[in-house]
């Protein structure tokens, strides 16, 4: 019981420093450091094996219909938080904030209707 849990730990610990190393490789890049950029990209890439590796011991990860309906789930979901959170933000005065969840709100549109063509596509081999 003790190893799943912190098992579950460290996938969230290889999540976000997935999402750390990515930001930190842009900057990198933005500042002109193409090779540290690269490394710190590399690194993002071996978090997220980790963090997969962790997600499929831990039983996240079932067949393929059943992987894209619960994501299909979670980007109706996540595209619903982030209209609201661009609210939230432009209420507040956050126009970086605002202007992030909007763009990244299309993004979520599009991995729903990615999904959605995807289970359509087994739907059909069947
Ligand atoms: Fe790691
Ligand atoms: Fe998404």
């Amino acid at each position: 019981m003790q190893t799943v849990e912190i098992m579950e730990k460290t996938f969230e610990a290889e999540s976000g420093d997935i999402a750390l190393y990515l930001a930190m490789s842009q900057k990198a890049a933005d500042e002109g450091h193409p090779e540290i950029a690269l490394y710190l990209y590399h690194v993002a890439m071996d978090e997220a094996r980790h963090a997969a590796e962790f997600a499929a011991l831990l039983g996240k990860v079932k067949d393929t219909r059943s992987n894209l309906k619960m994501m299909l789930d979670d980007e109706i979901r996540t595209e619903k938080d982030k209209e609201e959170a661009a609210r939230i933000a432009i209420t507040e005065g956050n126009e970086d904030a605002y202007k992030f969840f909007e763009s990244s709100k299309h993004d979520e549109t599009r991995h729903k209707a990615g999904i959605k063509a995807a289970l359509l596509k087994l739907q059909e081999k069947d």
